[in-house]
């Protein structure tokens, strides 16, 4: 299969274009032509990466739904469960009406990931997921190394729910920024990017909300909403066990961007890219374990899809 008549006089011309507009753009066309797409031979790879991160999409779904409308998939739509059971403990959270306006736009749009994924990828139905209090409150003993009194509610007020919610989008984003480089197709390629853009945004706009308040102390534990990011993010690094992937809101100057500012209203790497953490290390982090293969947090019973699903022990 060559490239056909159309394709080459596409090259051309664009090839012209960016002769006459600047010439250093031409570096751009001296990448390796992709292999030829072909929808129907999509790889099995790209599938297992694809229905991964229906994982998190069903936590992210239940959790925003419940949380600005006290109920969830069973009713707003019952069929992307796939009969999967119905969560442990979530419920509506004690929102004010700007949290909760742009919380409930967060959750329709989960809905719309998860029939995105599904539009590609087979699936599987709801795993069984805990988002009762007791399992924000062990995440956020955990993140601050002691057994917080009382326990941390994520449904009490808007803060708690904000800063439960930093634990959410940001998971998927890095899965998506390291699923992207490992698939075949650009059909894949194209829905991984269109769900890593909205979920950064989602990341952001939490991040930005609580960065307005960064440093108001959360009551009645006496820690700031920066600390308790930084506290949340260093867990998640240690849970993820490949390095520094996560950052707090305020950082260490070198950390900022460029190393020239402590603000972090937005994670990323010495040249401020997104970090990328493969499906492992976002089993460890949000089984609350730290290994793959040991179920828990979140996940009581384990993730579904055949990369979760290969790690579980058989019972
Ligand atoms: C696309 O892939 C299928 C399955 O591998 C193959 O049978 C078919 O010939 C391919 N079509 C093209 C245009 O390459
Ligand atoms: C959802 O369920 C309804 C009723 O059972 C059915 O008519 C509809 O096609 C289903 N939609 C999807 C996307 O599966
Ligand atoms: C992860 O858990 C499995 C099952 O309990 C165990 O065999 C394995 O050694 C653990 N891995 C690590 C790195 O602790």
């Amino acid at each position: 299969m060559g490239i056909t008549k159309e394709r080459r006089s596409l090259l051309v011309s664009t090839a012209m274009v960016l002769f006459f507009f600047n010439i250093h753009h031409l570096q751009v066309m001296s990448c390796p032509e992709p292999a030829a797409s072909n929808s129907t031979s999509c790889t099995d790879q790209d599938r297992k990466l694809l229905e991964f991160p229906l994982n998190l999409e069903y936590l992210e779904a239940e959790f925003f739904l419940f949380g600005a409308l006290g109920f969830g998939l069973d009713k707003v739509a019952p069929n992307l469960t796939m009969g999967g059971p119905s969560p442990f403990g979530a419920q509506k959270a004690n929102l004010d009406p700007l949290t909760r306006d742009v919380i409930l736009q967060f959750a329709w749009q989960e809905v719309g990931h998860l029939r995105a994924i599904k539009k590609t990828v087979k699936g599987f139905a709801r795993p069984q997921l805990d988002l009762s209090i007791k399992s924000f409150a062990k995440v956020m003993n955990d993140a601050v190394g002691k057994k917080l009194i009382p326990p941390f509610n994520p449904y009490a007020n808007s803060f708690n729910y904000l800063i439960a919610s930093y634990l959410v989008p940001y998971v998927g984003l890095t899965g998506y920024v390291g699923a992207n480089p490992k698939l075949q197709c650009p059909a894949s390629r194209k829905l991984v990017a269109g769900l890593l853009g909205v979920e950064s945004g989602q990341d952001a706009v939490i991040r930005t909300m609580l960065y307005a308040r960064a440093k108001y102390i959360v009551h009645p534990y006496g820690i700031t909403v920066a600390e308790f990011t930084n506290k949340i993010s260093i867990l998640r690094n240690k849970l993820g066990k490949k390095g520094l992937k996560d950052e707090g809101l305020v950082v260490p100057k070198l950390m900022g961007a460029e190393g020239q500012i402590s603000g972090n209203v937005l994670a990323g790497d010495e040249m401020s890219l997104a970090y990328d953490r493969t499906p492992e290390e976002i089993l460890r982090i949000v089984y609350g374990s730290g290994n793959e293969s040991v179920p828990g947090g979140f996940y009581p019973m384990g993730g579904d899809g055949e990369i979760a699903k290969s790690y579980l022990v058989k019972k």
